[in-house]
Formats: structure tokens, sequence, C-alpha cells
């Protein structure tokens, strides 16, 4: 039995295959949509969220499966106390695969040693939200047609922002990705992703403002300012509008640099980037029910 924690769960031949039977899910739905009569996904999520709940959910249904859950800890039993590894046994005899999301770090993967079915990492804490990266992958390498040979630019918050976190892991497989990581000093990348990108001789640079590098990037991977993950309140007010990219900034950028962003978007990307065809973002959300169905089967050994 497979779980997955990380995006490198899977080695790249892995993802190349898994890549492949979303875009042919993308192509052909009508091939799968009976493909999981008779399964049950669990939805446990502890922590707020929309796309990836709910894309787990369509997904899942788009199998013909169905779906059970929680999308608030205060109405499962972790509110009484319960641990993880107690509510995976439980969820273990009601399902056959369970999406988690948790505010604590690891948690997911405690569940997982408990648990009689595939566990799927949604997003644990700070740390990593491998099915935000598989979306993510597999947008560019739909739009791109490739996945080695480019400059990214991540930008925002690089410490607390999961989605960056699994996503440049991910890369580091890659050929030939120079990572341009671009924050304010408070929100740098943490030091042990620095420490992979070093150990693996990887090109990176950090620098502060985005006018600096825009002009660089093949990829702009935009991120929120995470408001739930700082200590005090008066902080995130300082460093919440650090990054607005907007049209003007825009101008500086090469004619086919992609924009991406895992969303919700607050006010990092002004709305009059929406129209700009560069903006693939909302493209990008899409595409993660596509990986979410290849997930699911790839999981349950349905395919
Ligand atoms: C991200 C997350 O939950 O980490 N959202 C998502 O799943 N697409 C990004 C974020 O919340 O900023």
């Amino acid at each position: 039995m497979r779980h997955l924690m990380s995006p490198m769960d899977f080695d790249t031949n892995e993802l190349d295959r898994l890549f492949d039977l979303a875009t042919d899910i993308e192509n052909n739905p009508a091939k799968y949509a009976h493909k999981c009569d008779g399964r049950i996904l669990a939805t446990c999520f502890y922590e707020p969220s929309t796309r990836t709940r709910l894309s787990f959910e369509s997904a899942m249904l788009r199998l013909g499966g169905k779906v059970i859950g929680f999308s608030d800890a205060n109405s499962s039993s972790a509110a009484k106390g319960e641990s993880v590894s107690d509510t995976i046994r439980i969820i273990s005899a009601y399902a056959d695969i369970c999406a988690m999301r948790h505010l604590k770090e690891g948690a997911p993967m405690v569940a997982s040693q408990k648990s009689l079915i595939p566990v799927i990492n949604a997003g644990d804490g700070g740390h990593q939200h491998p099915t935000q990266t598989l979306t993510d992958l597999l947008t560019i390498r739909n739009m791109k047609g490739h996945l080695d040979n480019f400059t990214i630019g991540l930008c925002g918050d690089l410490k607390f922002g999961r989605t960056v976190h699994s996503l440049i892991k991910a890369l580091s497989r890659y050929e030939n990705i120079r990572f341009i990581f671009i924050s304010p000093e408070e929100l740098r990348v943490p030091d042990y992703i620095i420490e992979l990108l070093n150990e693996k001789k990887l090109p990176y640079k950090e620098v502060i403002r985005l006018e600096d590098e825009i002009a660089n990037l093949d990829i702009l991977y935009m991120t929120r300012v995470q408001k739930e993950r700082f200590f005090n309140e008066e902080d995130y007010v300082r460093l919440k509008d650090f990054y607005v990219l907007n049209t003007d900034k825009l101008s500086l950028a090469k004619k086919d640099m992609l924009i991406l962003h895992p969303l919700p978007r607050v006010n990092e990307i002004d709305v009059e980037v929406d129209d700009d065809p560069r903006a693939a973002y909302f493209k990008q959300a899409r595409y993660g029910v596509y990986v979410r169905m290849a997930l699911i089967l790839t999981l349950l050994e349905l395919c």
C-alpha cells in the first residue's frame, strides 16, 4: 500500500506516468467515469480549504466513487481530544482512501503509519503540499511542454508557504532549473531547503525586489502571505502587501512568462492581470482535478 506524503514519494518516471494518465483523463473523461464505482474517499480536513478539498471530492465523484468527510476540526472528534492515529483507524473501516489536511506538520505522516488505507497529505502546516505540486508540475508540463530548462521565480511567503517547499523539492530533480527566490528578509526560504539545493549544487538566487528579476523569469510562482502562520498580527499587516503584481510590473516580463499561483489570492496579484494571456492560475486549478483523479486511481491500483 502506498501513501503520498511528499512529492518525492514518486520518482520522475512515476510522475510522468501520472501526468500522462491525468492528460488522458482530461481528453477521455467517459473512459474513467466508473473506475471507482463502489469506492469511498474520506476527506479529513482540520484546516480551511476550498480548492484542495473540493477538487478531491470532484475527482472521486467524476470517477464514479463516493465521498465522506469533515471540513472543520471542530465538527470532528478532534474537538473531543481524539488523536489522528485513532481517527485514521476508524476512517480505515469507513473508506478506501483518505485525503488529510492538518495544521500540524507531520500529522498526515503519523496517520499513514496507523492507516489500513492509502493516506494523501493534503497540506500539513507550513511543511508540504504534494498534491498542489502535482497540479503545478502538470500545469508547467502542459503549458511549457517540458519540466526542465527554465528559470522559475518564487515570490512572496517562501518561509511558511508549503506549496513553495514541495515545489522546490520536486523541481530539484529536473535538469537545468534555476531558482530565483523573491521575498522579504523575514519570509525567506527555510534553511533546510537551501541546504538541499546546496547539496545538489543547484543554482539559486535570493532577492527582495520582484522588478529586479522579473525580466529573467520563464515562470513566476506568486504566493499569498500565510496569515494563519504568523505569531503576531502586526508582522502580517506589515508584510501582506509587500508584493503586488500588476500590469506595470508585468510589462517588464517575457512575453511567454507563465504566471502561476496555488490560490487563494489576496492582494498579491491585481485582478487586472487576470486577462493577461500569461495568467495561468485559474487553468492551474482545473488541472488539480485531473491530477487528483490520476492519483486516486494510482494509489488504489485501478489503472
Ligand atoms: C494553498 C495551501 O493550502 O497551502 N492553497 C491550496 O491548497 N491551493 C496555498 C495557500 O493557502 O496560500
